[in-house]
């Protein structure tokens, strides 16, 4: 991640406590998920709904928090060997820093650690940040999706991305195999 200053309207100085760290979010970190989605979406899951999902344990949430407000954070699922990467959103203040990456990255540590061999994702056609950023980190297209999300009345194609997870050689303990393809 960059460390540079920054002086953006937050005001946030940028002393090691107020560096970005990641953590894994809690039930009670979900009102603060769904302020950042609407920061960054049109449509947004409710509380209930996203409540009911982390509840049933079907949903991993990691945060990047500065050192208690929430920055940005990733979103997914692990069945088995897979794991299905729902969502990653940044505050529009703290992009193009390092921190969408980062998320992503741990996300897939995470499922590394868990025994997880591929990782797979749905993007819109026309998200150019987050194709870039799945693509940086190694992801590849399996396919279109046609029409797939309706967005401000449009419909738009879902890119199908996937990644094999494996451990790199010259690591003992699970780490990323190089990124960029
Ligand atoms: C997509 C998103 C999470 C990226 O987060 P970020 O913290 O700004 O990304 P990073 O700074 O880690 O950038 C990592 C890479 O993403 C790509 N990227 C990020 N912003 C980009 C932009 N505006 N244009 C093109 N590529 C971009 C680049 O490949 C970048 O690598 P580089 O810096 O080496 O060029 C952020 O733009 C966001 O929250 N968007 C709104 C929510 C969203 O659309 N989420 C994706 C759902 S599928």
């Amino acid at each position: 991640m960059n460390n540079t200053q920054r002086t953006e309207s937050d005001g946030m100085q940028r002393s090691p406590d107020h560096l970005p760290h990641l953590v894994l979010l809690s039930e009670v970190d979900l009102p603060d998920v769904l302020a950042l989605e609407r920061s960054c979406f049109e449509k947004i899951w409710s509380l209930e709904q996203l409540r009911s999902s982390f509840c049933r344990g079907s949903l991993i949430l990691l945060g990047a928090k500065n050192p208690e407000r929430l920055l940005g954070y990733v979103a997914f699922q692990i069945v088995e060997s897979d794991m299905e990467l729902l969502n990653v959103a940044v505050l529009p203040a703290w992009r193009s820093q390092g921190l969408g990456r980062d998320l992503v990255r741990a996300a897939l540590k995470f499922g590394l650690e868990q025994g997880v061999k591929a990782c797979f994702l749905e993007a819109a056609a026309d998200n150019i940040p987050a194709l870039s950023l799945y693509r940086g980190l190694g992801f590849t297209t399996t396919g279109i999706r046609r029409n797939y999300f309706q967005e401000q009345g449009r419909n738009l194609d879902a890119v199908m991305m996937s990644k094999e997870l494996r451990i790199a050689p010259e690591h003992h303990a699970p780490y990323l195999e190089s990124e960029e393809k």
